[in-house]
């Protein structure tokens, strides 16, 4: 068991929230018990009372939730919005001239934008869009480094009504083209680079490429100029940003549809196959990514809320470019990395644009720690009046310095545990409610109806780990897998029979109903916070002309949460350290040039065969405990041939 497992099983220190948090919180004890209450005697009116109050209909729906195919539920059905004019059009009257969007470029130079400002450029951009053809329904792929123009792409395609699909810069040419062409889109808006850590990263140039090998279905590409480096300029398929808005109207009117609209797709990693296009919908994502700032951030109108994550993630989309915008918050948007130029810069952005809200993932907090707390004092943090992590659990060590050097031991931490397919959080402290554990994401949010069940669908109480599932449907979940409906049904219904939505986390309950996340079910893998496939990565390695054989397995990590540790086949067996050596490069690299360098493996180790059963099923169990530099004394009579493990356990 790691340490962090280990820890988190141990820990018992309970944080209530202080009698002056609770004074102020949106959400207090009485409030929380009506929301409860109402949500379990009439649980879809709790869900459509809520969407009439926080959203702006142009029509009304008159159906609350529409299970009749499920599990493709459909939420307010024949209701009719935009996203889009709900974060930014219903806010001008009151707040024309509040910032909308504060952003911080790496190299430390700012911008600002107000809530008239983001109309503007967000209409026209929309206007270009059409003007290019692109109509309602349409797919376009946005390939942008964390700057305000990401964000400016997502909302003028929610206005115009085409379907968005951010593309993380990280993710390679080949990554990019997959899923171009999964989505079949018509446009590419991306730039010709972008900054970070005083580097320059070409963007331009994977678009090309993608373009080159495939994506068909692409007619325009939109190049927003970051970098002013030189690009290639296919003519009549590229144009500048600056070239498709010169002319354009600052005044789109937005196109209203249906609730069940798509609103985007973000492609994030499965246990098989190719990554999977997660569709969801306009109204009843922009419900719940509403709901959980007002509820789980306790958002305020003179907030000024960061979320760290890339646009390029589902947190970048619910609690940067939704959700916040949504409510008339102030954003702060950041270009650059948390350790340049040194690794202060997170706590200066905090301390230099009066953050109130932040929120950031454990492997960033677990980083920055190691630096020491001296580094944090030297900034000015008082503004700081609530923390938050997401993306894996957090270790208690990490919670307590969070909250003790960051957030001078009275910011309330809400760690939110939810996926790209939830939309929005599901567990998670009301920081005004909740007796915070470290380590733990505390209990789901009034509506969601999460429960640990066993192989047989028996809930389970406390104890005992088991499988989490949600029970009953709520606003923001996945739609479907796009163009592959089977898919969705198989991945997260068909275990209990659609009874339940399959997280694919294990978990377990404390004796006073804390949730505790153990981890992932299935062969998934999260490093530093980022869904990985050990299918993708295996592939990859096996596209390879001189590896046989692959499989990919995680190892605990203490920065990264997990670290990539591959077994490799190789057609030709090495025998020279130096070529081993050469060889471990290059596989590294291919996996970049393939997936993206996110998912490049720490480690690569060589056999001349999988440990396998004598039917042929590779013992990934095996791989785990090597990868942990375990004393695999256990019994592996089952094994084709024992001596393979002897070969793996030599490092590279
Ligand atoms: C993990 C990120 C523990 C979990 C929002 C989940 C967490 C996967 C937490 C989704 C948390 C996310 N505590 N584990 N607070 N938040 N996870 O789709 O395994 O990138 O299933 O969404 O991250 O990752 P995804």
């Amino acid at each position: 068991m790691s340490h962090t497992i280990e820890s988190i099983l141990t820990e018992n220190r309970v944080f209530p929230p202080s009698e002056a948090f609770k004074a102020q919180a949106t959400i207090n004890d009485a409030k929380y018990q009506e929301l409860k209450d109402k949500a379990e005697t009439d649980y879809v009116g709790f869900w459509s009372d809520l969407a009439r109050e926080k959203l702006s209909w142009s029509k009304d729906f008159s159906v609350g939730l529409d299970d009749s195919k499920a599990p493709f539920y459909k939420w307010f059905t024949d209701g009719e919005l935009n996203a889009s004019y709900n974060c930014i059009d219903r806010h001008l009257e009151e707040k024309e001239y509040k910032n909308a969007i504060i952003f911080e470029a790496d190299d430390g130079s700012t911008e600002t934008y107000t809530y008239k400002d983001l109309h503007d450029e967000v209409c026209r951009l929309a206007n270009a869009l059409v003007a290019k053809g692109v109509e309602k329904g349409d797919r376009v792929i946005i390939y942008m480094p964390m700057i305000p123009q990401a964000v400016f792409a997502m909302q003028a395609c929610a206005r115009i009504g085409a379907i968005h699909s951010i593309v993380f810069g990280g993710f390679s040419a080949e990554a990019l083209k997959d899923r171009i062409e999964d989505a079949g889109a018509k446009m590419v808006i991306t730039a010709d680079g972008g900054f970070r850590g005083g580097k320059t990263v070409a963007l331009k140039n994977a678009v090309d490429e993608a373009l080159e090998k495939g994506g068909r279905s692409v007619e325009s590409v939109i190049v927003y100029e970051r970098t002013k480096q030189a690009v290639k300029m296919k003519a009549g398929r590229d144009i500048t940003w600056n070239d498709a808005i010169a002319g354009m109207s600052n005044y789109h009117h937005a196109v209203m549809v249906n609730a069940e609209h798509p609103l985007f797709l973000l492609y994030t990693s499965g246990s098989t196959g190719k990554p999977k296009g997660i569709q969801h919908s306009t109204g009843g994502y922009l419900l719940n990514a509403h709901l959980t700032n007002e509820w789980v951030f306790d958002l305020k109108n003179d907030d000024v809320f960061w979320c760290t994550a890339d646009v390029g993630w589902i947190t970048g989309h619910t609690y940067v470019a939704y959700g916040p915008l949504s409510m008339g918050m102030t954003i702060v948007m950041f270009e650059g990395v948390p350790t340049y130029p040194d690794a202060g810069r997170f706590w200066k952005v905090c301390q230099d644009h009066a953050v109130t809200v932040f929120y950031t993932a454990p492997t960033a907090i677990r980083a920055l720690m190691k630096f020491g707390s001296d580094l944090p004092k030297q900034y000015d943090l008082s503004k700081l009046r609530l923390l938050g992590t997401v993306g894996e659990p957090i270790n208690p060590e990490a919670w307590i310095w969070y909250h003790d050097v960051i957030g001078r031991g009275e910011c309330p931490i809400v760690d939110t545990w939810w996926q790209t397919e939830t939309g929005a959080h599901m567990i998670a402290p009301l920081p005004g409610v909740t007796a915070l554990k470290p380590g733990s994401c505390t209990k789901p949010l009034p509506g969601i109806d999460a429960h640990i069940v066993d192989e047989e669908g028996t809930e389970l109480t406390h104890g005992e780990g088991g499988y989490l599932v949600i029970r009953k449907p709520w606003p923001s979940m996945v739609r479907t897998i796009w163009n592959d409906d089977a898919r969705f049904v198989e991945t997260y219904f068909a275990m209990f029979k659609n009874k339940y939505y399959v997280v694919g986390d294990s978990a377990h309950l404390d004796t006073d109903g804390n949730f505790w996340i153990m981890g992932r079910i299935d062969d998934v893998l999260n490093v530093s916070g980022h869904r990985l496939g050990t299918m993708e990565i295996e592939s990859a390695l096996v596209s390879h002309p001189a590896v046989v054989e692959a499989a990919v397995v995680g190892r605990p990590h203490d920065v990264k949460g997990e670290a990539i540790a591959a077994f490799v086949v190789l057609s030709n067996n090495l025998n020279e350290a130096a070529e081993k050596a050469a060889m471990v490069q290059e596989l590294r690299e291919w996996v970049a040039k393939e997936i993206g360098p996110i998912a490049k493996p720490d480690e690569i180790r060589f056999g001349t065969n999988l440990p396998k059963t004598r039917s042929g099923k590779i013992m990934r169990r095996l791989l785990r405990g090597i990868a942990k530099g375990e004393d695999l004394c256990g019994d592996t009579s089952t094994l084709e041939d024992p001596t393979i493990l002897a070969q793996f356990m030599e490092k590279h």
